[in-house]
């Protein structure tokens, strides 16, 4: 099957195979084709360029381009897609004046959608969450992690990460699969941490790799969730199994989270709507991915990550949706790289920069998606006409997309 994409008025995000991610003032650039054309071979890019250069084949599908951008499809690399119910009545409480923090000690929050998804089938988990990737396919997603942390049991953790998998094996998409046991302590181990670790440690984690059901490992490191120390343990064990951490960080307080997280070298740290120079110092030169999640940041009325000042420090930064029940009822990663430029004062280039190639490398696929790249996969948006991709992010809340591949398919 070949899909020959003719007269793009802008190919963005032409990258060497070389490149895995780029930092500070690299992400000011986004390198583009002006009057391109596209081929793609199956699930691959097979060749790019200028229109000028188009090679005269029959290709099984053509699509005119006129006026329209091409870029990668986004790389969404931190949800919690699979979940049961929704918290509506949450996010009523919070207009009526409560917090995050109150609701959550009020027995709400994160436990709250562990008592949903405890009581919901594996089968009616699936159907609720496939409706959802469906909708991110449709809205440019062509990865994506997600998250298990609304279990906090053994079978429940076990559940959420099974539906992951079916998830993976049915759709096109790629699908990288988190385990989050640590997201928050059940009820009945309130005054036993250690005693929730160790189940998280001895009779999750070996189950889960028995299955092979999880490509990282995550903690909610934060006050009144899990301790650095005990984020250090959650990390330690995942490395026992190969999973590299991916880890929920500075969401609400600094508590040097970052610096345990990158002697662990974790693959990266989320959120970080509150950073100290220290967190900013220490995440210089590793392997290390700062994610921010900024429609979480809108949703919950908290800080935006400072992407200016990490950029300008010189750090990379990922963005991603956090798509979950609580804090961002939300998968479009368009609004994400809009409210990036709107409210983190990221250009559009950074923005993009953010949500293609930074965010396979925060999930590992930096080899295969992200960029235009001979080879890699065939993950494609193509926008409706615009007068330039500045469009995409100015016009926040409009539909521009026209057209989604994902792996050579047409989503939409
Ligand atoms: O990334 N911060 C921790 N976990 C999720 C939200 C969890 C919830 O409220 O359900 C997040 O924001
Ligand atoms: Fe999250």
């Amino acid at each position: 099957m070949t899909t020959l994409i003719t007269n793009i008025q802008e190919l963005l995000q032409i990258r060497d195979a070389s490149i895995r991610k780029v930092s500070g003032s690299e992400m000011a650039v986004l390198p583009s084709i002006k009057n391109a054309y596209l081929l793609i071979e199956n699930d691959l890019i097979a060749d790019f360029g200028l229109m000028e250069n188009c090679p005269k084949i029959n290709a099984d599908e053509t699509i005119h381009a006129t006026g329209k951008v091409v870029l990668p499809a986004w790389c969404d690399s931190h949800t919690h897609i699979v979940y049961a119910g929704n918290r509506i009545q949450e996010f009523v409480d919070r207009i009526n004046g409560l917090s995050y923090e109150e609701i959550a000690n009020r027995g709400g929050g994160i436990l709250n959608s562990a008592k949903k998804l405890n009581e919901t089938s594996e089968e009616e988990l699936y159907n609720q969450s496939k409706a959802r990737l469906e909708e991110v396919m449709k809205q440019g997603t062509g990865a994506v992690e997600i998250k298990s942390g609304y279990g906090l049991t053994v079978d429940g953790e076990i559940k959420m990460l099974r539906v992951i998998k079916k998830l993976a094996q049915n759709y096109p998409i790629a699908i990288k699969a988190t385990f989050l046991g640590a997201h928050a302590f059940p009820v009945e181990y309130k005054e036993n941490h250690s005693g929730y670790i160790d189940l998280i440690i001895n009779e999750m984690l070996p189950k889960i790799a028995q299955e092979n059901l999880a490509d990282y490992i995550d903690a909610f490191c934060e006050t009144g969730y899990f301790s650095v120390e005990e984020t250090e343990r959650i990390m330690e064990a995942g490395k026992k199994y190969g999973l590299r951490s991916k880890i929920h960080v500075n969401q609400f307080n600094a508590i040097n989270g970052i610096a345990a997280c990158v002697k662990h070298n974790a693959l990266s740290v989320d959120h970080l709507e509150v950073v100290t120079d220290e967190d900013i110092e220490v995440l210089k030169n590793t392997e290390t991915m700062p994610v921010a999640l900024p429609s979480c940041s809108y949703f919950i009325s908290i800080p935006y990550t400072p992407a200016r000042r990490m950029l300008n420090a010189g750090l990379p930064l990922a963005l991603a949706t956090d798509f979950n029940p609580g804090t961002t009822p939300s998968g479009n990663m368009n609004f994400v790289v809009a409210t990036a430029c709107i409210k983190m004062k990221m250009t559009p280039e950074e923005a993009i920069n953010a949500a293609t190639i930074n965010g396979a490398y925060a999930m590992g696929l930096e080899k295969t998606h992200g960029s235009i790249t001979l080879g890699k996969k065939a993950n494609i948006i193509i926008s409706k006409e615009v007068t330039s991709f500045y469009q995409l992010p100015y016009c926040f809340g409009t539909d521009l997309i026209d057209s989604v591949i994902i792996e050579g398919k047409k989503m939409v």
